[in-house]
């Protein structure tokens, strides 16, 4: 395995997915029984989708959006929280999730690379901005005042994630790379561990079941719930052990 030498000169790039929020009650997507086990993608999760029946979409991030605000944060979030304030070096977390729980556990240096539910985005004026509560086709824009114009900030499938320049440039001057609680099937967040390897990142999977088994895309796959092995990984990381 690749040696690292923690110090402060280490660039720490982490990227989480649902797997990290569902011990604090947030459902997965691809889990038995998980959300695309109960709605069709190309119903709720992509434009076309939204314009052929706004209010399904509205209402499917609505539930989405009122469970998050009432979930916490649970030990994994609060970890990579407490990782973040500690670390001498660069740090930047790379989220999939919508929801809030890393705001939550008190992380910062954050990108929510698929958007948050906790965000608008007008479509007549191309606003964007923070929105709470539920939202329908009559919601008024807060910006250019047009009601039935407004959708979830949320990316879809076929649209550009938020922040890539961004997060590629981290990735290109990334030493450690952590991957936590996610399938790794959607990109260019599935290609990110690729991207850290070919910068000589040491490349660490931490999931409830290793996501790419074989590939030899992770220099160590860590498997167990988030809540309990990101805790203890972080503890080892800012003792100066990777194990
Ligand atoms: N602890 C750690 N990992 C877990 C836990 C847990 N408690 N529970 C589930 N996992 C793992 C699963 O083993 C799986 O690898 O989390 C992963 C969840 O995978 P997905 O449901 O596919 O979620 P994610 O990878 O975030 O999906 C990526 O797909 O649908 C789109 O935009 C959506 O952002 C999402 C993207």
């Amino acid at each position: 395995m690749k040696q690292i030498e923690i110090s402060a000169a280490t660039s720490i790039v982490v990227l989480t997915g649902a797997g990290i929020s569902q011990e604090s009650g947030l459902d997965t997507f691809r889990d038995a029984g998980g959300i695309w086990a109960r709605y069709d993608i190309d119903d709720v999760a992509t434009p076309e989708g939204f314009h052929r029946n706004p209010p399904l979409v509205h209402d499917f991030y609505n539930e989405q959006r009122r469970e998050a605000a009432i979930a916490r944060a649970n030990p994994a979030h609060i970890a990579l929280a407490d990782l973040e304030k500690a670390w001498p070096g660069r740090f930047l977390l790379v989220t999939q999730n919508i929801d809030g729980l890393h705001e939550k556990a008190g992380s910062k240096a954050l990108f929510h690379m698929h958007g948050t539910l906790d965000g608008f985005l007008c479509e007549a004026c191309g606003g964007r901005g923070s929105w709470s509560g539920d939202m329908s086709i009559s919601s008024t824009c807060p910006l250019c005042g047009r009601s039935g114009t407004l959708r979830p900030d949320i990316v879809w499938f076929g649209e550009m994630p938020y922040h890539m320049p961004d997060i590629y440039r981290a990735l290109g001057e990334a030493d450690l790379f952590l991957s936590i609680g996610t399938s790794g099937t959607v990109y260019p967040a599935a290609d990110f561990v690729r991207e850290a390897r070919q910068a000589g990142a040491v490349t660490i999977e931490l999931n409830l079941e290793s996501s790419r088994k074989g590939h030899g895309l992770f220099d160590i796959e860590i498997e167990g719930k988030a809540g309990d092995c990101v805790p203890t990984f972080v503890d080892e990381l800012l003792k100066g052990r990777i194990s």
